[in-house]
């Protein structure tokens, strides 16, 4: 029996209901454990998603007939994985079939924060336009200028790909050196204060988790130059939300382009009003192609655990 916690695309569905006798709970909002505790009774697999938060607790309750979770994610930090590996159950992921379209999020992201589109949309959509002005909703160039990864991994260097198509110099920061064929030229950078002091563009791509709650603080923010902009499309947790909308409010930071909170769906209220932050609901990885490659990968996962 594979219980399925949430929502999956058409295709995917069809094939986890052709695989396995399935129980579906369509879940929304917020996790609670309960929901699935409640749901277990038969269950071998778990087909979840980022929300789901499979704590230490609520995998000490999984039954014995639990043999593998797998996630639609290629973010693991809601699987407690040390807790899981004890019980013997098999975690699985989804990377790489999601990097091209995390990435153009991330650009899209630096493209509209830089140009003010989400401030210019508005505006036009509240009937405020006054036409054409040669002062009008100025914002900042992106081709040439330089663009700080801090997370070079898939979805890190896929960006920097991208951006050099617009003759970004990049920069990066990483726990590692990559090996120079991975680098493609990029610069590395070990400590945080030469990195952030040589960009214009931040976006941060790495994984949220203990290692990388709150990176971007007060103290690293009045590391980068001022007008700076930041983009994250890796996990919420890497933020300091308090710290980043204060320097949105300064102008220190000119502007930020999110896709990924803390706390989400319920992100800090403060961002809500800055007109220099453009707000996403965590759409990184949401297009047809990626999510139904990404549903495919996991059931094949949760065939490869099964097997074993
Ligand atoms: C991921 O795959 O980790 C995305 O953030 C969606 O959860």
């Amino acid at each position: 029996m594979l219980l399925i916690t949430r929502d999956l695309p058409p295709d995917v569905l069809a094939r986890a209901r052709r695989e396995h006798e399935t129980r579906e709970l369509h879940l929304q909002g917020p996790f609670a454990p309960q929901s699935v505790l409640d749901n277990l009774a038969g269950v071998d697999a778990i087909l979840c998603n980022a929300a789901d938060k499979f704590d230490a607790a609520l995998i000490a309750d999984l039954p014995a007939s639990v043999k593998v979770i797998a996630t639609v994610s290629v973010g693991l930090e809601h699987i407690d994985l040390e807790a899981a590996a004890a019980r013997g159950i098999a975690i699985c992921n989804t990377p790489d079939v999601l990097t091209n379209a995390t990435a153009e999020v991330g650009l899209m992201l630096m493209l509209m924060a830089a140009r003010r589109a989400g401030e210019g949309e508005r505006l036009l959509r509240a009937g405020q336009w006054k036409g054409f002005s040669a002062t009008f909703n100025l914002g900042r160039d992106v081709t040439g200028k330089t663009l700080g990864i801090f997370g070079m991994g898939r979805i890190g260097r896929r960006l920097a790909e991208m951006a050099r198509g617009l003759d970004m110099q990049i920069h990066y920061h990483n726990r590692h050196r990559l090996e120079p064929a991975l680098e493609a030229g990029a610069i590395y950078h070990t400590d945080d204060a030469s990195f952030l002091g040589a960009i214009d563009f931040l976006s941060i791509n790495a994984p949220g988790g203990p290692q990388t709650r709150h990176w971007l603080n007060a103290e690293r923010i009045g590391m980068l130059r001022p007008g700076a902009i930041v983009v994250n499309t890796g996990r919420g947790s890497t933020v300091d939300d308090e710290a980043l909308i204060a320097a949105l409010r300064s102008l220190h930071v000119a502007a930020a382009g999110l896709d990924v909170f803390n706390n989400e769906p319920n992100l800090n209220p403060g961002y809500l009003t800055l007109e220099n932050a453009v707000l996403l609901p965590h759409i990184g990885s949401a297009t047809v192609e990626t999510r139904n490659a990404m549903g495919f990968l996991a059931l094949d996962g949760i065939a490869k655990a099964l097997a074993i």
